[in-house]
């Protein structure tokens, strides 16, 4: 995978850690995502970011000594020194009202009057068109085998479009190596990325492929947020 991919571009992973059924671990987190991540890194692929997929309407249930599980990781690992990545691609409103915005941009001495005493030029603040989201990213998951979408694992559209906007270009390719239900496929298609996948199984390449076809929107729009 590493050297099919451009120089300039990334390897993106979501993946959780179980608890272990059995053996010496049982019932304790198992590492392996702390092992793949390492091995990844260990192959010559660059750990830029952690991010954690937090999902306010995860299940409730009985998890034994520990909440309910909502989140997952989120490994962005590039090939190269200077990965692609548009940040403004992902910004997300800003939270400070019409009138804090307007006060910003006259601002130009903004903390001198605060204990530590250093100015600062606060107008350009606001001039982003949005907010850096951080690496917390929330996105509902969305349940999408229960809406046709057949694949018990299916993550939200929202997340697949998080990472394709941000680490990948207009026109640039987008491969999906565990595509299931072709959700990261049908996103990155629908955003002008070339992409394609591979699939174990049959019955996900089926579905795969029907979505591809119908490029139905599974999500309710607007449920990326920051959390
Ligand atoms: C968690 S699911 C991915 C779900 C996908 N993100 C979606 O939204 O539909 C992982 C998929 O990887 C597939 N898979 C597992 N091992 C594979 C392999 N060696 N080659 C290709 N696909 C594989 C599984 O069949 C499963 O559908």
């Amino acid at each position: 995978m590493l050297e099919a991919t451009k120089v300039s571009g990334s390897l993106v992973l979501n993946i959780k850690n179980r608890v272990a059924k059995d053996g010496p671990l049982k019932g304790q987190r198992h590492p392996y995502v702390y092992q793949l991540v390492l091995a990844l890194q260990n192959m010559g692929w660059r750990w830029v970011e952690t991010y954690v997929w937090a999902k306010p309407n995860a299940v409730p249930g009985k998890f034994g000594p520990r909440t309910k599980n909502s989140f997952e990781y989120v490994y962005h690992f590039a090939k190269g020194h200077a990965p692609y990545f548009d940040l403004n691609a992902i910004r997300v409103p800003y939270k400070a009202d019409r009138s804090e915005i307007e006060r910003r941009k006259r601002d130009t001495l903004g903390r001198r009057s605060t204990a530590a005493g250093f100015g600062r030029d606060r107008t350009k603040t606001y001039l982003l068109g949005g907010a850096d989201p951080g690496n917390v990213v929330s996105v509902a998951q969305t349940y999408n085998q229960y809406k046709g979408v057949a694949h018990t694992a299916a993550m939200p559209e929202g997340l697949a479009e998080f990472f394709v906007k941000a680490a990948s270009p207009q026109g640039g390719v987008v491969v999906d190596p565990f595509a299931g239900g072709g959700t990261t496929v049908v996103v990155a298609r629908r955003l002008g990325r070339h992409s394609g996948g591979f699939e174990l199984h049959q019955e996900f390449v089926a579905e795969g492929l029907r979505r591809i076809a119908h490029d139905e929107a599974d999500d309710i729009p607007g449920r990326l947020a920051v959390a």
